[in-house]
């Protein structure tokens, strides 16, 4: 449909039309199926039938039978047959759960992201739906946050890399292509820096920290053409991001020159009355509209004030007719006017999701986001001897995470079947109690047993870590050690005298240092997924060998967060005096436990020689790796810069760029970096962006704190390139 058949669409609706084209409800609340819905935050709003069949678009349905009724039900009765958008949550998969994205961001893998999203993509289009709420690009510090665990880490760079390849993954070439669909990247903006990471709690920074690293990661997003953005739950500048003109005029459509749909989250709309910047109703929707805020999600303020707003004199008929035209704009780019039902389609669903081609992606995705942490020889398993498994994620497919979507813990192969393929009888079990669904926050005390059942074996792996529902929304922690019978399972094993591997799964860093001594082998294993069981298997037995790389600091302590790699330069940096007097604490080094970029091998590496080059205009870096040990495997070599002196101040290294590269033994390879002028370059006092002549210490190394430097210097203008 060309562009004037849209103006005409949007000039011949009515004023109620349009408030519901930007109103975005729940299907259930269409078919009245669900009193819940029409309680809670909507009880105030008492849509009546009339209106609830012209919202815009619908939140959270799936399945392609019920899709495509719901489609037709609904332009049976719509008077202009505009049709409606489906949108979900589609997070780390549909049917077929991909990693938690935060382990997404371990593999350090643009490319494996952007298939595993494509599977998603497929899956989802299969199954009716037309946009899904990813990626999420919120930056990450705090590990009390629950949400950590959808987003790809602590480093903008590596987390707009990921950004980036989810949005292509999902949309392809274009988001209205078949199996293709429509990405909306969220949370805008810096949602992932709530205070104390308390869930919803305030958000306060300032305009450096939220240039230098939150926002970067959308852009990213946005730069690979993401087709919708979600507005935050949270404050910018005092100024909530769902009303903010300063995120949503200025830096996103101005700047960016981003023309997509943008979309609240959930009820934010009204929550501007609990944020205390709107009186009212009206207030709420006016500040919105004044913002260009297209979609409210899940409350009614748009369907209840409009009109009465224009009546008024407070907004304009232009306002409204900006948003509606971006909506029935997305409507159009999803070729919804020809084809209602995109790819919904029942006999495709059957043949797509959970399908062995699917399944392969996510156990690749799997066992290349696990980190190795520690090894002392007891990976990969041997060939003879019993093994040992205990912990409650032995025998238990609850290995998906949160936002599993349509995914089924319960057609999820266990770490114990997995295991069982591949060791036969000597697998021994122990203490395999899971955590009950919403019961204690512990495993019944086995440990005593444990020792005694697993008596038989010389080592013991223990499947420990958080449940699934303490990670993710509304799931912050003040406590993130393993729970108390596990950490004392861990103990038991040690004191029996057994070589512990601890195989962690949680959406977040843990603190792991009062049980680390006690291990001989801790593999992060994270959310894992649909494939999750077999990539731990692959990897304990020593068929995959481990290649991921941190995307999160782990703490020593929880009193230690936020630690990231990434911090600014102080005036009494910890390095500079042997003497109190420096930034530090009296209990515990600064470094974190592991650091970002950190993870082991069954091989050995190496990364040295750093070279840095001038051809013509372009800087360039350059580095030898080598294998060094006897098995081929993959390592990650990172390119850090830092400028020694700016403007402002900065960062004490960023990571810049990285190459996943696979070697064989003996196998070394020159990795080559560009050094381009972005790469130097940051926002100023003035917000102005550039880089400024001078100093800069040029880094590689296989983790953040492992580095070789060479200070270069780069003149005023020093070419296209810097
Ligand atoms: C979450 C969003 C999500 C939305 C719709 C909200 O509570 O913050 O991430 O997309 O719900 O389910």
């Amino acid at each position: 449909m060309d562009r004037n058949r849209i103006l005409e669409l949007a000039a011949d609706m009515t004023l109620e039309e349009k408030a519901m084209q930007m109103t975005q409800l729940s299907p259930d609340m269409l078919y009245h199926l669900s009193p819940s819905n029409l309680t809670g935050p909507l009880r105030e709003w008492k849509f009546d039938d009339k209106q609830l069949w012209e919202t815009g678009s619908v939140l959270g349905p799936s399945g392609a039978a019920y899709l495509r009724k719901l489609q037709e039900d609904y332009l049976k009765t719509s008077r202009q047959k505009i049709p409606l958008l489906f949108m979900s949550d589609v997070i780390h998969g549909y049917v077929t759960i991909m990693p938690i994205p935060l382990a997404q961001g371990c593999t350090f893998d643009p490319g494996l992201c952007e298939e595993a999203a494509a599977v998603v993509a497929a899956e989802s289009a299969a199954a009716g739906l037309h946009v899904t709420f990813s990626p999420m690009a919120d930056l990450v510090r705090d590990p009390r946050w629950g949400r950590v665990m959808e987003s790809c880490g602590e480093d903008p760079c590596l987390n707009g890399r990921m950004a980036a390849a989810m949005v292509r993954g999902y949309q392809g070439e274009n988001p209205g292509d078949k199996g293709r669909i429509a990405a909306c990247v969220k949370h805008f903006a810096a949602y992932g820096q709530p205070e104390g990471g308390r869930e919803y709690n305030t958000v306060d920074m300032s305009r450096g920290v939220l240039r230098d690293f939150y926002l970067p990661a959308y852009r990213e997003a946005i730069r690979a053409g993401a087709a919708l953005v979600m507005t935050s739950f949270n404050t910018v500048e005092r100024i909530p991001a769902t009303c903010s003109k300063l995120l949503l005029r200025r830096i996103l459509r101005q700047e960016w020159g981003f023309e997509g749909v943008v979309i609240s989250d959930y009820a934010a709309v009204e929550e501007l009355m609990n944020h205390s910047v709107a009186a009212d109703a009206l207030e709420a929707g006016e500040k919105c509209i004044h913002a260009g805020m297209d979609i409210e999600m899940m409350s009614g303020v748009y369907a209840g004030t409009l009109k009465a707003l224009l009546e008024q004199g407070r907004i304009t008929e232009e306002e409204i007719d900006e948003c509606v035209i971006r909506i029935l704009e997305l409507k159009n780019r999803l070729g919804l006017f020809e084809n209602p039902w995109k790819d919904a389609d029942e006999q495709e669903e059957k043949e797509l999701l959970y399908c062995q081609k699917h399944l392969d992606t996510a156990r690749r995705a799997a066992r290349e986001s696990m980190v190795l942490l520690k090894n002392q020889g007891a990976l990969p398993l041997g060939e003879a001897g019993k093994v040992g498994l205990a912990g409650p994620f032995a025998c238990t497919g609850n290995l998906l995470g949160g936002w599993h979507c349509e995914g089924r813990p319960e057609n999820t192969r266990s770490l114990g079947e997995a295991l069982q393929e591949k060791l036969g009888d000597r697998l021994v079990t122990a203490m395999t109690e899971p955590f009950a669904w919403g019961g204690e926050r512990d495993v019944p005390d086995g440990a005593e047993e444990a020792a005694l059942g697993l008596k038989d074996c010389e080592i013991c792996i223990v499947a420990a870590g958080e449940p699934e529902w303490e990670t993710g929304e509304a799931s912050s922690k003040t406590n993130l050690r393993l729970s108390r019978n596990q950490e004392k399972l861990i103990h038991a094993l040690h004191a029996a005298g057994k070589r512990v591997v601890l195989v962690l799964f949680s959406g977040r860093p843990l603190e792991i240092g009062p049980v680390l001594e006690d291990c001989d082998a801790v593999l992060q294993a994270w959310f894992p997924g649909s494939a999750g069981a077999d990539a731990v298997a692959d990897i304990l037995c020593g068929s995959y060998n481990p290649s991921g790389h941190l995307s999160m600091s782990f703490p020593r302590s929880v009193g230690q967060i936020p630690v990231y790699y990434n911090y600014y330069n102080t005036g009494r940096p910890a390095e500079a005096k042997a003497d109190s007097y420096v930034t530090g604490y009296r209990d515990c080094p600064n470094s974190p436990l592991f650091p970002f970029g950190y993870g082991l091998s069954y091989t050995d590496f190496v990364c040295e020689g750093l070279k840095i080059s001038w051809a013509g205009d372009l800087l360039k870096a350059s580095v030898r790796v080598r294998n060094t040990g006897k098995r081929s495997g993959g390592t990650v070599v990172q390119l850090y810069i830092r400028d020694v002196s700016a403007s402002v101040v900065r960062p004490v290294k960023e990571l810049r760029d990285f190459r996943k590269v696979f070697l064989e033994p003996d196998e070394e390879m020159q990795v080559e970096f560009s050094i381009t002028e972005d790469m130097l370059s940051f926002y100023d006092e003035q917000e102005k962006w550039g880089w400024e002549p001078g100093e800069f210490d040029i880094m590689t190394g296989l983790d953040s704190e492992q580095v070789e430097t060479r200070r270069i210097f780069v003149p005023a203008g020093a070419g296209r390139e810097a």
